[in-house]
C-alpha cells in the first residue's frame, strides 16, 4: 500500500526539523519519523499548521506514510548512526525507493552505502546541505549525487525547498553519480575556511597594522561589503566586529578566547587533497592556522620569541594600507576558489562523475555560507568556457589578480616585517607564483632525489627516463 506523503524525514534534530518544516511549507505533504518518538510529536504539536504533516511513530509507520516511489530523507548523526538508520530502513524498502542521506558524511562513506543499495535496487542519494539550521528552514543550498534517475524523482522537491539566486535559479542541481555531492560539499566547507581564515588575516592588519579598532574595521567590511567582496561572510564578520559585550562593555572579539576549533570537513578537504595531489595550499593553512591557535602551551612556551611587535600606522598610510588589505584579500580569495575548483575537477576525473563546475558555482550563489557576488563571475566564467583549465586562465580573474598583485605583495611583505601572521594570504601568492614560474626549482629537488635514491629524472632536451651515476666520473644512464 502506498502512503499519501511525496517525502520523509527522519531525525528531527535541528537539521532534520527545519528541512521538514521546509518541505510542508512548501506545499509538500511531509512524513515525520525520529528514534524518540516525543520528538516527532513535539514537531507537529509545534508547527503543524505550517503545513501537512504526516507523524509516524515507527519505522514501518514512515514507510507506509510515504507515496511511491519513497523519497526519505535520513538527517541523522554522520557516521555509524547514518549506518544504523540505513540498515533499519533498507529491508523495508522497494526497488526504485530513494534515501537521501543529508547529513555531512564523507564521501567514500557514501560511495559504499550507494553500493550497497544499489545492489538491493534502492537508489542512494548523498546530499551535501549547506547553510545551517537557517538554511535548513528558508532555503539552503543543495549538492545532491546519486544516480540520475534518482535526481528525476527527487529534483523537483529539492528545487522547491532550495534557496534562489538572485536570477530566480534554484541552488541545487545533480551534481554527479554516487558519493559527487558530499565531495562538493566537502569542498564547499574546505574554501569556507580558507574564507575565513583569509578575512581573518584581513582584520588582523587592519587591526595591529593599520591601527583601526574592531568597529572601525566593522565599517571597513561593511564598505567592502557594497563591491566586490560583497558575501554572506563579510556580512557577518562586519557584524561579529561591531558587537559589544553586554557585561563588560569591550569589543566582543577582544573577550573571546583565540583558540579556534574545527568540525573535520575542512580537515578531509585537505587530507583528500593530498591523496589527489591537488595543491590545495590555502585551505590547509587555514585548517593549520585553526590548528596552531589551539596549541595553547606551544603559544605560551613561544611568547617571549625575539620578533618585531607591529607598529600601527596613522592616518592617509593607515588607509592606504587598508587599501591594499583590500586587494590581497581578493587576490588571494581568486586563488582559494581556484584551488577548490581544481580539486573538484581532479575528483571528478578520479571518480568518472562529470561534475559541471559552473553549475557548481550556480549552487553557491545563494543559500549556504559561502554565498557571494563573486560566486556569479565563477558561473560566467565556466559558462563562456567549459574547458577552463583553471580560474586563474579566466581573463577577467587574470585582469584583476594582474590589478591587485602589487598591493598583495606590499601586504605580505609588510606583515612579514612587522610580525604579523598571513599564512593565507601568503600562501596563496606562493601559490600563484609558484603557478605562474618559467621554472621551478623542482629541478633541484629532482636531483636531490636521484643523487640519494637513484629516483631517476627526466631532461629539458631528450625524451627517456635518466639516472645519474653519482661519485666518481657521473655519467647518465638512460632508464626505460
Ligand atoms: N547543524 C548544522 O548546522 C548542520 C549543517 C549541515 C549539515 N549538518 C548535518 O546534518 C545532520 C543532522 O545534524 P543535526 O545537528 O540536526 O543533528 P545531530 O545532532 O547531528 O543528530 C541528532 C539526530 O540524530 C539522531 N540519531 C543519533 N543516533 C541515532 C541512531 N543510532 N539511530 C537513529 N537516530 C539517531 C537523533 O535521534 P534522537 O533524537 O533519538 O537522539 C537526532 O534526531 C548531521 O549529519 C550533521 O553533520 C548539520
Amino acid at each position: 500500500m502506498s502512503g499519501t506523503a511525496q517525502i520523509g524525514v527522519t531525525g528531527l534534530a535541528v537539521m532534520g526539523r527545519n528541512l521538514a518544516r521546509n518541505f510542508a511549507r512548501n506545499g509538500f505533504t511531509v512524513a515525520v519519523h525520529n528514534r524518540t518518538a516525543s520528538k516527532t510529536d513535539a514537531l507537529v504539536g509545534e508547527f503543524g499548521g505550517e503545513g501537512a504533516f504526516v507523524a509516524a511513530h515507527t519505522p514501518e509507520e514512515f514507510v507506509a506514510a510515504l507515496e511511491r516511489p519513497r523519497r526519505l530523507v535520513v538527517m541523522v548523526k554522520a557516521g555509524d548512526p547514518t549506518d544504523a538508520v540505513i540498515q533499519e530502513f533498507a529491508p523495508l524498502l522497494e526497488e526504485g525507493d530513494v534515501i537521501i542521506d543529508g547529513g555531512n558524511a564523507h564521501f567514500e562513506d557514501t560511495r559504499r552505502r550507494e553500493k550497497e543499495l544499489r545492489e538491493r535496487g534502492v537508489h542512494f542519494v548523498g546530499a551535501g546541505i549547506s547553510g545551517g539550521e537557517e538554511g535548513a528552514l528558508h532555503g539552503p543550498s543543495i549538492m545532491p549525487g546519486g544516480s540520475a534517475e534518482s535526481y528525476a524523482s527527487l529534483g523537483p522537491l529539492l528545487e522547491r525547498i532550495a534557496a534562489k539566486a538572485k536570477d530566480g535559479t534554484p541552488c541545487t542541481a545533480h551534481i554527479g553519480p554516487d558519493g559527487a555531492g558530499h565531495f562538493v560539499k566537502m569542498v564547499h566547507n574546505g574554501i569556507e575556511y580558507a574564507d575565513m581564515q583569509l578575512i581573518a588575516e584581513a582584520y588582523d592588519l587592519l587591526r595591529r597594522v593599520a591601527g583601526y579598532s574592531p568597529a572601525r574595521i566593522a565599517e571597513t567590511f561593511r564598505s567592502w561589503n557594497t563591491g566586490r567582496l560583497d558575501s554572506y561572510l563579510i556580512e557577518i564578520t562586519a557584524e561579529v566586529l561591531a558587537h559589544t559585550d553586554a557585561d563588560t562593555g569591550e569589543p566582543f572579539v577582544d573577550i573571546v578566547q583565540d583558540r579556534a576549533e574545527q568540525k573535520g570537513t575542512g580537515r578531509w578537504t585537505v587530507q583528500i587533497a593530498l591523496d589527489l595531489g591537488v595543491p590545495v595550499s590555502g585551505i590547509a593553512e587555514a585548517v593549520f592556522a585553526r590548528s596552531l591557535s589551539g596549541h595553547a602551551d606551544l603559544r605560551e612556551a613561544a611568547r617571549g620569541l625575539p620578533g618585531p611587535s607591529a607598529k600601527p600606522l596613522e592616518g592617509a598610510q593607515a588607509a592606504a594600507f587598508a587599501d591594499r588589505v583590500e586587494q590581497a584579500l581578493y587576490a588571494s580569495k581568486i586563488v582559494s576558489y581556484t584551488q577548490g575548483f581544481h580539486q573538484i575537477r581532479v575528483g571528478s576525473d578520479t571518480y568518472g562523475w562529470d561534475v559541471d563546475l559552473g553549475s557548481v558555482a550556480a549552487i553557491w550563489r545563494a543559500g549556504c555560507i559561502i554565498r557571494a557576488a563573486f560566486l556569479d563571475r565563477i558561473r560566467a566564467a565556466y559558462a563562456s568556457r567549459p574547458d577552463l583549465l583553471s580560474l586563474l586562465s579566466d581573463e577577467e580573474f587574470e585582469r584583476e589578480i594582474g590589478a591587485a598583485q602589487d598591493d598583495w605583495r606590499a601586504v605580505v611583505a609588510e606583515s612579514a616585517r612587522q610580525g604579523v601572521p598571513t599564512p593565507g594570504f601568503a600562501a596563496a601568492l606562493a601559490y600563484y607564483d609558484g603557478l605562474r614560474a618559467d621554472r621551478l626549482p623542482a629541478a633541484l629537488t629532482q636531483g636531490q632525489r636521484d643523487f640519494f635514491g637513484a629516483h631517476t629524472y627526466r631532461r629539458t632536451d631528450r625524451k627517456g627516463i635518466f639516472h645519474t651515476l653519482w661519485g666518481g666520473d657521473r655519467s647518465e644512464v638512460t632508464g626505460g
